[in-house]
């Protein structure tokens, strides 16, 4: 080894002791002729002080230092003179008098320093990824990733689940995003597709007699990226046979216990809460929805219904409804100006007509310019209905179901966030069930799997996908942390006919699903036993409990926005001769 020591190893125990640290030069400082450099590893800094007493020639080459250079130093470790120490550093105690330098490598100048406070942006971190990854709080995501992958292979071996590595070059796969393909040099004119989950593999794994499966597997997704979405990504992928969703869902909580315990010092009381899609989005319009505060929902359609304000009764007329927030005492929070932007934001973004507002007054009445549009009795029922005090502000948005969902649901996210309803270190984990089986596509006039094909029925919804497959619940399950997907999962459907008749209802006539899904339909008539799992993003999680504003930032060599590796400058254009040899024309 080059070195005795990291540069976070050192204390006052080692005073006197003869060191050497390998490292780079994060901070160098020349006081009149002496020089203190702070060097760096992943593991931390400690301070260097060459001064004439390292002699002539180490002293002259430690004038050559720049930032990131990468050197050896071999030294005395001294405590630092008093009033000198610095409290905030493990290694803030000692320093290491350097008696010799060797300079392993040059750097050229940075574009920007890692043990900088102020960040480059994004673009320039992405491109110099290995500078960036140098960063404290990259090498903290990162450690956090692995130490969490770390705990979940350990506690599912200790569940007796075996991990199985599935393919990546397979069929596609319907989660519902586009495929990235691979052509076939060897068949021309064919492709593979990279796996969207490895789904169908694991229910194979099922038939095959597996019982629990886990993998960390690799998932790609051409989809429009978000904060929380990557087009490659990583996911925790189980699935077990003989199982309910309970018992799916009492792995998970286990798991949850055991990352939030040995990660983040948080003690869970299990089982985490449940809740059914219905009541989320009656209660919050959404399906993840964010549990660290209320901030419930209220509808008022029925007084809505009977009242003289046209865009309220409109809406309860046409079968839509009227909900609100009421954000309490945050009336004098938002000036006529603050709700113009509130209106501006539910209508650009989730195409609300407007939005409607009250005022609590010190009577205790709702004021507002549509207030003269309601009777007074109407005006009481609503404040009763919102519970309105003093000070509350009522927001209200009309029109249909899905769209105040949408809108209240976004609404109450940004005043959570504004009016400093949580606390953002706080976690709150919960799981949604109970999804529909179906959601309706308007555009293309049918229905689509709310999870995938493969999802199992209510036993006793079963009825409903013939009557009426809209009211047809799911045997499902989300896995929600602070307003996040973190993960889903379902009972999966074990039976043929059941999985034709399901394929029909989603416009998949016997022919294609043959086509697409006929190995699994065979698999599921060779003893296929009842099955069920989940998946959860990994590096979802590690955003989460890294308190991380997006995904990027837990992940060493992420695609940008518009799924691009700025660093190896991927995806490329490639030789003719390659193209050709895959039997590709690029028709541009
Ligand atoms: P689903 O599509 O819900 O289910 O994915 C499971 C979890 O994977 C994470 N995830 C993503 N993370 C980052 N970037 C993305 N583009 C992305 N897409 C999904 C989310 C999500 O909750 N095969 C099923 C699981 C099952 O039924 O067992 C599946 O993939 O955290």
């Amino acid at each position: 080894m080059l070195r005795t020591h990291t540069c976070g190893e050192l204390r006052t125990d080692h005073i006197g002791q003869q060191a050497t640290l390998c490292g780079w030069v994060d901070t160098y400082r020349d006081h009149s002729g002496i020089l203190f450099v702070d060097l760096r590893d992943r593991y931390g800094k400690t301070q260097v002080v060459f001064s004439p007493q390292s002699g002539p020639q180490t002293l002259a080459v430690a004038k050559t230092l720049r930032a990131e250079y990468v050197i050896a130093v071999t030294g005395t470790v001294a405590a630092r003179p008093e009033g000198t120490e610095n409290r905030n550093l493990a290694t803030g105690r000692i320093e290491l008098r350097a008696e010799k330098l060797e300079v392993l490598n040059r750097s050229r100048t940075p574009p920007f320093q890692p043990g900088a406070k102020e960040l480059p942006s994004e673009e320039t971190r992405l491109r110099y990824r290995y500078l960036d990854l140098r960063r404290q709080p990259m090498q903290e995501a990162m450690l956090l990733r692995h130490r969490m992958i770390k705990l979940i292979r350990d506690y599912f071996d200790e569940l007796g689940f075996v991990d199985v590595e599935t393919p990546m070059l397979g069929r596609s796969t319907p989660e519902g995003a586009r495929d990235y393909l691979v052509p076939s040099r060897v068949h021309p004119g064919t492709f593979f597709a990279l796996p969207q989950s490895p789904q169908l593999y694991k229910q194979i794994l099922m038939i095959a007699g597996y019982d629990r499966y886990v993998q960390v597997a690799r998932c790609f997704r051409d989809e429009d990226l978000r904060a929380d979405r990557q087009p490659e990504f990583t996911q925790l992928d189980l699935e077990m046979s003989f199982v309910q969703p309970g018992d799916v869902m009492d792995v998970i909580d286990g798991l949850m216990a055991r990352l939030a315990g040995q990660l983040l010092g948080l003690e869970l009381q299990l089982p985490l809460p449940r809740m059914t899609y219905d009541e989320a989005m009656q209660r919050y319009g959404h399906d993840a929805p964010d549990l660290r505060f209320g901030l419930e929902l209220v509808d008022v359609t029925d007084v809505a219904r009977e009242c003289p304000f046209q865009v309220f009764r409109a809406a309860a007329e046409s079968g839509g409804r009227v909900r609100g927030l009421n954000a309490k005492a945050a009336a004098s929070r938002y000036s006529r100006k603050g709700i113009d932007e509130l209106t501006q934001y539910v209508v650009e973004d989730f195409g609300a007509q407007g939005l409607a507002w009250f005022k609590v007054d010190a009577e205790g009445q709702l004021a507002s310019p549509i207030a003269k549009n309601f009777e007074p009795g109407q005006l009481a029922r609503m404040a009763q209905r919102f519970d309105a005090r003093p000070g509350d502000l009522l927001l209200l948005v009309a029109g249909p179901w899905d769209l105040t969902c949408r809108a209240l649901a976004g609404l109450r996210r940004r005043l959570g966030r504004e009016l400093n309803l949580y606390d953002p270190k706080q976690m709150h984990f919960s799981w949604i069930v109970e999804f529909p089986m179906f959601a309706y596509d308007e555009q293309q006039g049918g229905w689509t799997a709310m999870h995938h094909p493969f999802t199992a029925p209510r036993p006793q919804d079963l009825p409903l996908l013939k009557d009426d497959p809209g009211k047809c619940r799911a045997q499902a399950y989300d896995l929600v942390i602070n307003g996040v997907e973190a993960g889903g999962g379902t009972i999966r459907i074990h039976d043929t006919d059941l999985q034709q008749e399901v394929f029909r209802l989603l416009g998949i006539d016997a022919q294609r699903a043959q086509e697409r899904f006929g190995f699994l339909l065979e698999a599921l008539q060779y003893g296929a036993p009842p099955h069920g799992g989940i998946a959860l993003g990994i590096d979802r999680l590690v955003m989460l409990f890294g308190r991380l504003d997006n995904i990027r930032d837990c992940i060493a060599f992420p695609k940008t926005q518009r799924a691009t590796d700025l660093m190896t400058g991927a995806p490329s254009e490639v030789d003719v001769a390659q193209l050709k040899e895959l039997g590709i024309r690029i028709d541009r």
